[in-house]
């Protein structure tokens, strides 16, 4: 992962420029969260932000940008969505936070069960990191085991065991395996290839019975979108269940991104466990850990597997979370983010054809990933192939255009209600000029 160099950002402002020196004295690296860096796509300070409106964002310089980083996914209304400020407001009224159990996390629990069959109960937590270390440790508790099996490219948030070979942020800055990783730790994870049946299927053969969790994302979406393959998720399932293992799915990005509901139930292969994190909390920290009853009523105080959070079920959250959801749930929406994700790739994927540019565009709904290669993209290796020193460039030509993307080739676009067809149009012009100019 080298070959990242690229001219001086040409948008980045003297105001973003000065904000990230004055926070890298304190901050380190000058951002709360690796995967916000720009050091590996031309480095350079980082776009600062000061607000966000609709699809769009401004810096402190006062550059707008329309925005396809979606803040890393939760935003699918947009920025600032009238009906979440609204329910934020009102929230924050009667007090931010209670310490005890309110109305508001009851109804967002039922609200997801409603939409997800398979969670017959729910805890609700702060961030998805928290849903996964959770999920792992009621595994782990329930079945006695201690075996993780994950897969190359994913990202499950920055726990210990899931450090092992991660995606996101992790990969773009070249550590996915953490230092401060114990051995003793990576040693009860095993990291195999996506879609890649046969390594599953080998490895349960040996070591079936030691394995307390399956955890993988079902749709793939921090080494860039990888679709799961016919046959792979069935497979896990019935690998899972044959060896008394629990099948975790991470949804933190597929829940509610495409249908009211988790990609689970799309994809007709039901999870033991499901991890839920960014759309549900709309744009503050919520996550939700849910799955069969047996199992969850194993955490605390029901059973013997802890978990606790001040912030928990935080009431701005649930507020934020509920006005969400309920926006999710007009006819329609799920079908014009369909549309919008379908207009912007299937245009940038033309405007690439005509100036003979190699491209493979994997996408659902209103989320895909643009990777300048010829090759078909199915799990890390053909992430890691693709031709990141052009990213690099797009990233920066797109920038200067007014059009924000992650600063890394693993993660995806989000288009979100508030991109209509002016503002796809608007894109689409900003692409035709990048690529013209990318070299
Ligand atoms: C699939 C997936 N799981 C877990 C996480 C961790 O969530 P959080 O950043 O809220 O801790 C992320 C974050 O990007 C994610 O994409």
């Amino acid at each position: 992962m080298s070959g990242y160099e690229c001219p001086q950002n040409l948008r980045s402002g003297p105001g973003s420029r000065e904000a990230h020196t004055r926070a890298r004295a304190i901050i380190p690296g000058g951002v709360n969260s690796p995967a916000r860096a720009f050091g590996k796509v031309g480095g350079g300070p980082p776009v600062v932000l000061l607000r966000g409106q609709g699809a769009r964002v401004w810096d402190v310089d006062g550059n707008s940008y329309l925005d396809y980083l979606a803040a890393y996914g939760p935003l699918i209304l947009g920025h600032a969505h009238p009906r979440v400020v609204e329910a934020v407001s009102a929230a924050v009224r009667q007090g931010p936070l209670l310490g005890t159990p309110t109305p508001g996390e009851t109804e967002l629990a039922e609200t997801l069960r409603a939409a997800i069959p398979s969670l017959e109960m729910v805890r609700l937590l702060t961030t998805g990191t928290e849903a996964v270390m959770t999920a792992i440790r009621l595994a782990r508790g329930y079945t006695g085991r201690r075996l993780v099996v994950k897969f190359d490219g994913a990202y499950h948030g920055h726990s210990d065991p899931v450090l092992v070979r991660a995606g996101s942020g992790a990969a773009t800055v070249g550590v996915p395996d953490s230092l401060g990783v114990g051995s003793a730790t990576a040693s009860e994870v095993v990291s195999l290839p996506y879609n890649d049946l046969g390594a599953v299927r080998g490895f349960f053969a040996a070591r079936g019975e030691e394995v307390a969790a399956i955890l993988v994302e079902p749709v793939a979406g921090n080494m860039g979108l990888v679709e799961p393959e016919p046959g792979f998720l069935p497979g896990l399932r019935r690998l899972a269940t044959a060896a008394g293992a629990l099948l975790v799915f991470d949804e933190i990005i597929t829940g509610f991104r495409f249908h009211h509901g988790a990609v689970q139930d799309l994809l007709g292969v039901t999870a033991d466990l499901t991890c839920l994190g960014k759309i549900i909390g709309g744009g503050l920290p919520l996550a939700a850990l849910g799955g069969r009853r047996a199992i969850m009523s194993r955490l605390a105080p029901e059973g013997g597997v802890y978990q606790a959070g001040t912030h928990a079920g935080n009431p701005l959250a649930v507020a934020a979370g509920l006005a969400t959801l309920e926006e999710l749930g007009r006819p329609g929406v799920y079908e014009e983010l369909e549309r919008s994700g379908a207009v912007l790739a299937e245009g940038l994927r033309q405007l690439a054809a005509d100036r003979g540019i190699p491209v493979t565009l994997n996408r659902r709904g209103s989320m895909f990933t643009l990777f300048f290669t010829a090759e078909k993209v199915r799990d890390l290796a053909g992430a890691e192939a693709s031709d990141h020193r052009r990213f690099a460039r797009f990233h920066r030509l797109l920038l200067d255009r007014g059009v924000l993307l992650a600063p890394s080739p693993y993660e995806c676009w989000f288009t979100s209600t508030a991109h209509g067809p002016m503002e796809l149009e608007e894109t689409l012009e900003a692409a035709a000029a990048a690529f013209a100019a990318l070299d």
